[in-house]
């Protein structure tokens, strides 16, 4: 069979510019939902009196035949037929005859691929807020067997307070909530079908968007029909979201590679969630959080390349938007990859608890506390500071910790220490000191896993 457009056309087209211009390589992906959009626009198309009801039943039948074969793998998409849409209404034709082609009427394929794009990408948004979830619910788990687990607080990647590892892994569940806020919010826009809008202006047919719409589940229809067929903005706030989830994770890649050092030995990942050197015997290498953290790149570059190709298009289609669909597919594959392998890694990730202690005990991450309990003794703070300032000096020149000195050492400093202080200096006593709503007192945190665990029950 020729073309579906080669009426106008009195030569084949060049075989590079088949293979240039198609879109069948990747967009074979939409076939379930192409086909899920021409099921309600034939129904519409029936029940408006636009073809007869006998046609519309046998399109119908049809669409179901192609689907099934796809769904065997029987078809073999041509690039001839350039893309997704025009294999099928091809494979549909042959297989009903003529009255396939009358599955076109009212419709382009500029509302059709925007229709599709809506369908598939409403479905994934689904999927990766499950996949958030459990990435959530595996933190979660984590946090409450880290309760009472001490490590150092960094600012600077130096150690600055000591807080709770729970607190710590807490700070990714909050995170992974506003991602799946953002992800929530941007349904709304994701969830509004474009067909009927026609190439750009509409349709002379008397059609019923707003059926359509009904029959795929769409909150609504798109209000402008140049609007409908031209913006993809849709998919850019997707693209931005995925690229501030990937933000998150690499964040947490990156402390996992680091926590899993021999110089930090914090955490263990378990050995499924790790790979070996071909040379080095002793290599346990944490690939996953690795490659998480650098397939950030690539997301980030989907969202960019996006944008540039949306930059200054004049209304309303253009070719340029086909580039729409890799970036979006390749985005989708990378979450969905590295939340599936986040969530069981952080579950069965090793917490070194000892180690994590022997860090506390080794450094001076409790000044800021003796600094206020000077304050509690009526010093002004910045005087505080500089009097703990000169103590951890003198620590450093002695090979001290501030809880090694005896409080005549102490007192060379200040005489407003006493006694106290040595309480004050333990690490539980630094953490539980800090009892503020979103602070690391262990009250706080058991309130915060609290909170988080209603939020997530009640998904
Ligand atoms: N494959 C095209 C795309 O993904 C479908 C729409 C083509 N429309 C057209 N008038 N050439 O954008």
């Amino acid at each position: 069979m020729s073309k579906l457009w080669g009426g106008r056309f009195t030569k084949q087209t060049n075989k590079l510019v088949e293979e240039y211009t198609a879109s069948i390589g990747f967009d074979q992906a939409l076939a379930e939902e192409d086909i899920q959009g021409s099921l309600a626009h034939v129904a519409m198309l029936g029940k408006c009196g636009i073809i007869p009801q006998a046609d519309a039943d046998t399109i119908k039948e049809g669409l179901h035949t192609v689907l099934e074969r796809i769904r065997r793998g029987e078809i073999e998409f041509s690039v001839s037929d350039e893309d997704i849409h025009m294999n099928i209404e091809k494979n549909l034709i042959e297989a009903i005859g003529p009255v396939g082609g009358k599955l076109h009427t009212g419709r382009s394929r500029n509302d059709q691929v925007a229709t599709d794009m809506h369908l598939y990408l409403r479905g994934r948004v689904v999927s990766l807020v499950g996949m958030l979830h459990d990435v959530q619910a595996a933190l979660i788990g984590q946090a409450k067997d880290n309760l009472d687990t001490i490590v150092p607080g960094y600012t600077h990647l130096q150690r600055a307070q000591p807080i709770l590892f729970a607190h710590h892994l807490l700070a990714y569940v909050s995170m992974l909530e506003r991602d799946i806020d953002r992800l929530k919010d941007s349904y709304k826009r994701i969830n509004v079908l474009p067909l009927g809008a026609g190439a750009l202006a509409g349709t002379t047919f008397p059609i019923d968007r707003h059926f359509v719409a009904e029959q795929l589940g769409f909150d609504g229809v798109y209000e402008n029909s140049l609007d409908a067929v031209s913006d993809r903005d849709f998919i850019v706030e997707f693209l931005a979201g995925a690229s501030l989830i990937m933000t998150h994770l690499s964040r947490l890649s990156e402390e996992l590679v680091l926590w899993s050092s021999t110089e930090f030995g914090f955490v263990e990942l378990d050995d499924a969630f790790c790979t070996g050197s071909s040379i080095m015997p002793q290599k346990k290498n944490p690939d996953v959080p690795e490659l998480v953290r650098g397939k950030t790149g690539r997301v980030y570059g989907n969202l960019m390349g996006l944008l540039t190709v949306l930059k200054s298009l004049p209304l309303a289609y253009n070719k340029d938007m086909q580039e729409d669909k890799e970036g979006m597919f390749d985005t989708v594959a990378t979450l969905e990859g590295a939340l599936q392998l986040f969530a069981p890694m952080i579950a069965t990730m090793k917490v070194n608890k000892d180690r994590m202690r022997q860090a506390v005990n080794q450094d001076f991450s409790n000044a800021t506390d003796i600094a206020d309990f000077l304050v509690g003794k009526g010093l002004p703070f910045r005087q505080a500071h500089e009097v703990i300032g000169k103590t951890v000096l003198y620590c450093i020149q002695h090979g001290k910790y501030l809880l090694d000195l005896t409080l005549e050492e102490f007192q060379q400093f200040s005489d407003l220490f006493d006694d106290r202080i040595y309480e004050v200096l333990q690490p539980e006593a630094v953490v539980n000191a800090r009892n503020v709503y979103g602070g690391t007192a262990t009250g706080q945190v058991q309130a915060a896993i609290g909170r988080s665990e209603q939020l997530l029950a009640g998904t």
